[in-house]
């Protein structure tokens, strides 16, 4: 018979270490994996990597933030999961301005069942850029994955028909404006031939051929090995992510939200693909901001829809080694 340690026993830092690898999982914009963590004898860091910032995509560092976000949403399940409550202090201190988060005030709890589910969707969720099937998103999955962006502070706004066509033509014009950047086309096959290095992303992810969508997709310059299929995106749902401010404390809390609504997804058995192209244009950004008739910013535009089930998907995109994005250095001795 196997004796495990149960998981609220082992050491704080130890539950840190493996919350923090875990958060590993998360999405980030070209799988840049922005972040770095760093393991205190009672608190857990959160810190930004400025040299995986999209400087071209990306100067004001809205999407870096949210792929934060995102790890830091995940590190909260994954602690919560194992049975620990934390307060979470997000900073904006211009003497550390990389310093984004701290989670002190560890204590145990008992482990959350909701969370342990949601580690669960961390470990399948995964980009998929296949057209969507012609199945309809469940009303329930879509009401579900609002509110959890709700729940998280920041809003999704579900376009209907009029305001699709008005993000098609948007997305096609920022396409087009980003194609014609060599900055931008530069840093894509840069983030987009990376084989081996644990970050960006590989062929086998990204579409053979451009999917015929009325949105129009990413066009990542260069065809992938991923087989699209005949399917469309007109079951597809087109989501708009948005809040309050356009602050980088407000991008790292919609980041937050992005994970929650995208975990929730995969656990209704929906995809999700951000379309991230429109809001790094500005005059494009403006218009979404149009589309919400000036109520608040735009974040990110989302796609959700099912997928085939009948074809296998892309594999998982690689992550960097944990040793590489978990410091525990200031613990060594403290770990189990
Ligand atoms: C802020 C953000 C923006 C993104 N923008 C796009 C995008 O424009 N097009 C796309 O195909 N994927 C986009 N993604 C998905 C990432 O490429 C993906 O999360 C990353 O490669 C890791 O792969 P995974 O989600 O399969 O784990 C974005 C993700 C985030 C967090």
């Amino acid at each position: 018979m196997s004796h495990q340690t149960p998981a609220t026993d082992r050491p704080l830092t130890t539950a840190l270490a493996e919350a923090a690898a875990t958060a590993g999982h998360a999405p980030s914009v070209h799988n840049t994996q922005p972040w770095r963590w760093r393991v205190l004898p009672d608190a857990l860091e959160l810190r930004v990597v400025r040299d995986r910032q999209l400087t071209a995509a990306d100067p004001e560092g809205r999407l870096l933030a949210l792929s934060c976000g995102a790890a830091l949403h995940h590190v909260r399940v994954a602690l919560a999961a194992e049975g620990w409550t934390a307060v979470v202090e997000r900073l904006s201190d211009p003497q550390q301005p990389d310093l984004l988060a701290r989670l002190t005030g560890l204590d145990r709890s008992g482990a959350d069942p909701d969370a342990m589910r949601l580690v669960q969707c961390m470990q399948v969720r995964h980009t998929d850029r296949r057209p969507v099937s012609d199945e309809p998103v469940p009303a329930e999955a879509i009401d579900d994955i609002t509110r959890a962006a709700d729940d998280e502070g920041s809003r999704l706004q579900i376009l209907d028909a009029d305001q699709v066509m008005e993000l098609a033509a948007t997305a096609s014009h920022a396409g087009t404006v980003e194609a014609e950047d060599p900055q931008t086309r530069e840093e894509l096959q840069y983030w987009t031939h990376r084989a081996g290095t644990g970050t960006g992303l590989p062929p086998e992810v990204l579409p053979q051929d451009q999917p015929q969508t009325t949105v129009p997709a990413r066009d990542f310059g260069s065809p992938g090995n991923l087989p699209v299929g005949p399917g469309h995106d007109k079951a597809a749902v087109y989501g708009l992510l948005y809040g309050d401010e356009d602050e980088p404390d407000s991008w790292l809390r919609a980041g937050e939200a992005l994970s929650a609504l995208w975990l929730t997804a995969t656990r209704h058995g929906a995809s999700v693909v951000p379309l991230s192209g429109v809001v790094e244009v500005p005059g494009t950004r403006q218009k979404l901001r149009q589309l919400l008739s000036g109520l608040g910013y735009p974040y990110l535009v989302l796609r959700i829809g099912l997928t085939d089930p009948a074809h296998a998907g892309p594999p998982h995109t690689p992550r960097l080694p944990a040793a590489q994005v978990v410091d525990t250095s200031a613990v060594r001795d403290q770990r189990a």
